[in-house]
């Protein structure tokens, strides 16, 4: 009886494995929403702690939440002297994506509690991640500028705080509102391919820190949250925005995909770069000076070459990748700090797999050779 071949849907294009109740993307009107609340709205009206709280409990807090919630993500952010130590010890050739990777794995072997999938465990761990990782990224890059970590100031709030320990102050207002806008539309992009890694360790029943872990290893890579280091290297390479629409040409006729551009839900723009781009704009009149003026051209010059020439807009990473350099991190650092945001959503997720679960395990179509008798060994 002949078989008909399975159809295959590559990289589960299209496909819809499961529901959320944690956001939602709606391309055809380029939206996207939080529980419900429009992106757009959480990032102008609300901090990234209460998005944080909202993801994670389904409703805003209310003002006692809040309070009790930014005492204990406060009262988390200092690293133990065996973390710091250890993480002292990574080589600095490595990529601070590395850093982070090995801190959350190591977070999980010290942690003595048991991962007995009930929320409250969950959520417990969740917060000690949120409040912790910022620690990691700041102590990582002041290493690699060869200066000793600065510890947390339990009387700043979260993104002023970061600033406190990479740089040893905190920056204008604009900058920081800034920062904690690309923190909030970072924080969830529903089935994403590091979100859907942590659902798929979930699955197994495997523990928490084991599936953020996986997460911070699918984020890495340049198709995904890696293009936001990407972006900067791309407009060093190109450098002048006279010589944006050449490049492009060049590189489109090289096969090369363009960093920050595209996105496999979103075909008109992602809903979330006019927000970020408007809290860029301001980022550059603030600092007002040549260089910046000439950064911000060439950005804007290569955006028009790429809709021009292959009609795709940018992504998030695009926008947030110049914010980031503007804002003073290295450029290796810009991964992590999606990470700092992106782990509320992939233990939401966690979450929520945990709550109605499935082993996730898709099939796939053999197209090896036909079953054949095993030779004698010569
Ligand atoms: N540069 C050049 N061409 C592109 C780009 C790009 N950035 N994005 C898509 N295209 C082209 C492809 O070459 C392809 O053209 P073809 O049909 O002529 O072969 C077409 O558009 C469709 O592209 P796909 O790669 O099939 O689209 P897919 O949905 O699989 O990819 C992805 C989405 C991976 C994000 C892609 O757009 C890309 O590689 N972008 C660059 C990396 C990037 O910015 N990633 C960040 C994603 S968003 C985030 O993580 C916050």
């Amino acid at each position: 009886m002949p078989t008909t071949a399975p159809e295959v849907h590559r990289g589960l294009a299209g496909v819809v494995v499961d529901t959320t109740g944690i956001s939602t993307v709606i391309p055809e009107t380029n939206s996207l929403t939080y529980r419900g609340y429009p992106v757009q709205d959480l990032a102008a009206h609300r901090s990234f702690e209460e998005v944080a709280y909202l993801l994670w409990h389904g409703e805003l807090p209310d003002g006692a939440q809040l309070r009790e919630f930014r005492a204990r993500e406060r009262a988390l952010r200092p690293l133990d002297r065996t973390t710091a130590e250890l993480l002292a010890k990574l080589p600095e050739t490595c990529h601070p994506m590395d850093v982070l990777r090995t801190a959350v794995s190591f977070f999980g072997a010290e942690d003595p509690t048991e991962d007995d999938g009930r929320p409250a465990s969950g959520l417990a761990k969740s917060l000690t991640l949120l409040a912790k990782l910022p620690t990691v990224v700041a102590a990582d890059q002041r290493r690699r500028r060869g200066l000793a970590p600065i510890a947390p100031d339990p009387d700043l709030g979260h993104a002023e705080n970061f600033f406190h320990m990479c740089f040893g102050a905190v920056p204008a207002p604009e900058v920081v509102r800034c920062f904690e806008v690309s923190l909030v539309l970072y924080a969830e992009h529903s089935f994403n391919a590091s979100t859907f890694t942590a659902r798929v360790v979930t699955s197994t029943l495997s523990d928490l820190y084991s599936a953020v872990t996986a997460a911070i290893g699918a984020l890495k890579g340049p198709l995904h949250g890696g293009a936001n280091e990407a972006v900067m290297h791309m407009l060093e390479e190109i450098g002048d925005p006279a010589r944006a629409a050449d490049w492009l040409d060049d590189a489109l006729a090289a096969k090369r995909k363009v960093m920050g551009f595209g996105h496999r839900v979103y075909k008109h723009g992602d809903s979330r770069v006019p927000i970020m781009q408007a809290a860029l704009d301001e980022l550059v009149a603030l600092a007002a000076d040549p260089g910046t003026t000439r950064l911000a051209a060439l950005h804007a010059a290569l955006r028009e070459a790429v809709l021009d020439r292959k009609g795709i807009h940018p992504n998030l990473d695009y926008p947030a990748g110049l914010a980031y350099h503007l804002m003073g991190f290295d450029t290796p650092v810009f991964t992590p700090l999606f990470v700092m945001s992106r782990v509320t959503g992939w233990t939401a997720h966690i979450t929520e797999q945990l709550a109605h679960n499935a082993l996730i395990r898709p099939l796939a179509s053999y197209d090896g050779p036909e079953q054949r008798p095993v030779p004698a060994s010569a």
